[in-house]
């Protein structure tokens, strides 16, 4: 790829927004490590230098080939981007008189450049503690908040521009025109589209598979599907074949339907592998969900290892395509200055060590969510593919809690005071619970308590409680609402693990879900809807539910959804009515602090 703006990405949590937003503008955008060689840009058109946790003086701040600043192209560097261009360049950069988180109004000194066609002042996102305290040669002002005198800089002669604000985040109100300035300083050709990306990366899957073929695992879901699709076209049917795994975790005649679409669609290299029982022995007694993501993760490549070798297949001549995207690597850890959220399936240990022997190949390892059902449009699939909920991997395994019975005791008396006293607050009564779930707070996994709260009150007052909650009291990740009996029952903790009886269980509260968000025209309002089944109980057999709609463009921040109150209350007497059901709630957690799912 030419002539597109590289991102160096210094692990800010929007860093991979950036390159996003950037092919939104029609241009080619690519992240690269800080410390890339100055060949790996050769040709780009821009430099972006993303924002970062660290402090440009901190000791342990990640490495950075200053080389890049010699390159001559135009430069723009966001939060701790704009702090190290200002401190590489000669000038200085010390903790700021206060911090600066959320909104803040940006006075533009002239509407050039950057700033070229805005009107001052600007609303603009902020998130720091340091600041640009001095300039280096040649910069000057171009902007300044209340706080910061230096919100905007520039050496406008050599283009290079230092933000400290945020404009690749959507609560900047003009961020998009702020970085289409960019590209037009760049003199970057807007050539970049989806149908012309097809093209490209078909011919980056004929060039990187040689001569051998590739065995892709399908799950059916949106990016497995156009993976399928865009290795197809690119090498031909006889050079590609798909496995659907029944893992036992899918959904209510899931594997029957995916095969179907594929089929329908013309894809007649695809078989499908019921392998139920070695996935639910995989995982037989385990509760940590990092562990049972492992085992499920390598189950799947000794199916497929059992497949081949009963096809009679080589290993040898055969690469392993996976539909991964940007987002499951990030969370798994995997660019260099993130922290592991989860492991995703499709980046567990024997799957890195295939990456590491170059024998898997990820066509989508770039794209976002959005830019994969753009993909699909372009490649012709139809709507239906492209826009199915997306469902985990993993499957139902991350939608089911275990315990072993014991150990998940609420924290401290204190904690839940405090809590109590918040919802009380807003008329509502509250109780934290005996069990852990995943969630994300400042760039980190966290495995804490969820609350319960119950009482007359309206989404937003829901949200209010859960967010004042959750930022105050480290011990709670997670609060939901009581939706279903009236009154709370007395839940206690059971032992459970992953098994049939209770996947079954889940399987037929799911079904029934998804079919009312169909039936009510719900399904593109809400970007995804977990239904999640807890071992609480107070008659020892039945279980609690979790209804978990969310709304979000890319999964890697998420709203939970204020679906219709009358829907929400029917949908529960249904979940209700399910044997072995005594309890549904409704999450009323963001992400962060949660987690999509709780794992
Ligand atoms: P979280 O729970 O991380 O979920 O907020 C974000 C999105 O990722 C999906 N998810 C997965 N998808 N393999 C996948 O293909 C996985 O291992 C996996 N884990 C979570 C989740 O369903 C949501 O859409």
């Amino acid at each position: 790829m030419q002539n597109g703006i590289a991102v160096l990405d210094f692990g800010g949590q929007y860093a991979h927004l950036i390159a996003n937003r950037i092919r939104r503008l029609q241009v080619w955008s690519e992240v690269f490590p800080p410390d890339a060689d100055t060949t790996a840009i050769d040709g780009f058109s821009g430099l972006i230098l993303s924002g970062g946790p660290a402090s440009v003086y901190d000791p342990d701040q990640p490495a950075f080939n200053s080389a890049h600043l010699n390159s001559g192209l135009p430069v723009l560097g966001l939060c701790y981007g704009h702090q190290l261009l200002c401190q590489e360049l000669g000038g200085e950069v010390a903790r700021g008189r206060i911090r600066e988180y959320g909104s803040a109004e940006l006075r533009i000194q002239s509407a050039n450049g950057l700033f070229a066609g805005m009107a001052s002042p600007l609303v603009v996102w902020m998130s720091h503690g340091d600041v640009a305290s001095r300039l280096p040669a040649g910069f000057e002002v171009l902007g300044t908040t209340d706080d910061c005198a230096t919100a905007a800089v520039g050496d406008v002669r050599r283009n290079l521009y230092g933000l400290q604000f945020h404009p690749e985040v959507a609560h900047t109100a003009r961020g998009m025109d702020i970085l289409d300035n960019f590209l037009n300083i760049c003199a970057a050709p807007r050539t970049w589209t989806m149908a012309g990306y097809a093209e490209t990366a078909k011919e980056e899957i004929r060039e990187q598979v040689g001569g051998k073929r590739v065995f892709l695992l399908v799950s059916g879901g949106v990016d497995s599907s156009v993976a399928f699709a865009l290795f197809n076209r690119a090498l031909g049917p006889e050079r590609v074949l798909g496995l659907h795994i029944n893992n036992g975790f899918m959904r209510k005649r899931e594997s029957d339907r995916v095969a179907d679409a594929l089929r329908d669609e013309g894809f007649e290299n695809l078989i499908v592998e019921d392998a139920s029982e070695d996935f639910l022995l995989s995982v037989e007694g385990m509760v940590e969900p990092e562990q049972k993501r492992l085992a499920i993760g390598r189950a799947f490549l000794e199916v497929k290892d059992r497949v081949l070798d009963r096809m009679g297949l080589d290993s040898d001549g055969w690469l392993l395509g996976q539909g991964t995207l940007y987002p499951d690597t990030i969370e798994s850890g995997g660019t260099e200055h993130a922290a592991v959220i989860k492991t995703h399936h499709n980046r567990v240990d024997v799957v890195e060590e295939l990456i590491a022997r170059g024998l898997v190949i990820e066509p989508l390892a770039h794209l976002y969510k959005d830019e994969v059902r753009e993909l699909g449009n372009a490649l012709g699939l139809p709507p239906h593919l492209i826009w199915r909920q997306p469902f985990p991997g993993p499957g139902l395994s991350v939608r089911c809690l275990c315990s072993p019975g014991v150990g998940a005791d609420p924290p401290d008396g204190e904690a839940e005071e405090a809590a109590r006293d918040i919802a009380a607050g807003a008329g509502l009564g509250l109780r934290v619970l005996p069990l852990q779930s995943v969630g994300v707070q400042g760039d980190f996994r966290t495995y804490a308590h969820p609350a319960v709260v119950w009482g007359e009150a309206d989404w937003a007052a829901l949200e209010d409680v859960s967010t004042r909650i959750t930022n105050t009291i480290s011990e709670i990740n997670r609060v939901v609402y009581l939706l279903a009996p009236s009154a709370l029952p007395a839940l206690k903790l059971k032992r459970a693990f992953l098994t049939q009886s209770r996947l079954d269980l889940l399987r037929d509260v799911d079904a029934l879900a998804m079919a009312a968000l169909e039936r009510e025209g719900l399904s593109r309002t809400v970007s995804q809807m977990p239904t999640v089944l807890i071992p609480l109980t107070s008659d020892g057999i039945a279980e609690t539910v979790v209804l978990r709609p969310v709304e979000t463009p890319d999964f890697m921040t998420a709203r939970f959804s204020a679906l219709p109150f009358d829907f929400v209350r029917k949908l529960a007497r249904e979940v209700l009515s399910v044997e072995g059901v005594e309890t549904v709630f409704y999450d009323v957690t963001h992400k962060p602090p949660g987690t999509v799912e709780w794992e």
